[in-house]
């Protein structure tokens, strides 16, 4: 499953963050930049079970879906130069954190909670975890995911900054880290 040996320059970059922080936007864009295969977890999970995830939660339960989200994060990680987007609440499970961290570069897409509340009505309808909860418990829960999101090697703060500079950003950054240490 580790793949430590893999050059800098080929291991996979992931993406990690609270939801609707824009890691699919910007791991898109990314892979797109490197030429790179574009893996997106919660589409494989929605794929495996043919529904949106609204539905696998209820139909299938949280627990199913985390750990089908385990099992596929730990599939794609142990490949090499992939693009890869987790959902917002993968880094809880620490056996995702650590094969993420050994096998690969993680990115963590910040955003100020000012700057987030104004997403939340594009988001609400398709990610359960935010439904039948008050704004406060909501804000409670932006604040307690944090500590999952500190485990990176890199974060980039995208309040103000476009989509396509975020990955510009990423790419010049990795780009740098290359010719350094490769
Ligand atoms: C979740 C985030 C979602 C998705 C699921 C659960 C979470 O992904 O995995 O709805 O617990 O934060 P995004 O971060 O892509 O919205």
């Amino acid at each position: 499953m580790n793949n430590a040996n893999t050059s800098l320059r080929e291991k996979n970059i992931v993406f990690i963050g609270f939801m609707g922080v824009g890691k699919t936007t910007v791991g898109k864009l990314v892979a797109e930049k490197l030429y790179r295969n574009f893996i997106d977890i919660d589409k494989k999970i929605e794929e495996k079970y043919n529904m949106p995830i609204p539905q696998i939660f209820e139909k299938v339960g949280e627990k199913a879906f985390r750990e089908e989200e385990k099992n596929l994060v730990k599939q794609y990680c142990s490949q090499k130069l992939k693009v890869i987007s987790l959902g917002g609440g993968a880094f809880l499970q620490e056996e995702i954190r650590n094969v993420c961290l050994d096998n690969s570069i993680v990115f963590a897409l910040d955003i100020s909670w000012d700057s987030w509340k104004n997403r939340l009505h594009m988001l609400i309808d398709s990610r359960p975890v935010l439904q039948n909860k008050s704004a406060a418990e909501i804000e409670e829960l932006f604040y307690k995911r944090q500590e999952s999101y500190s485990y990176h090697h890199s974060k980039i703060f995208t309040d103000n900054l476009e989509a396509e500079e975020v990955a510009d950003y990423i790419i010049e950054a990795l780009k740098t880290s290359w010719e350094l240490y490769d």
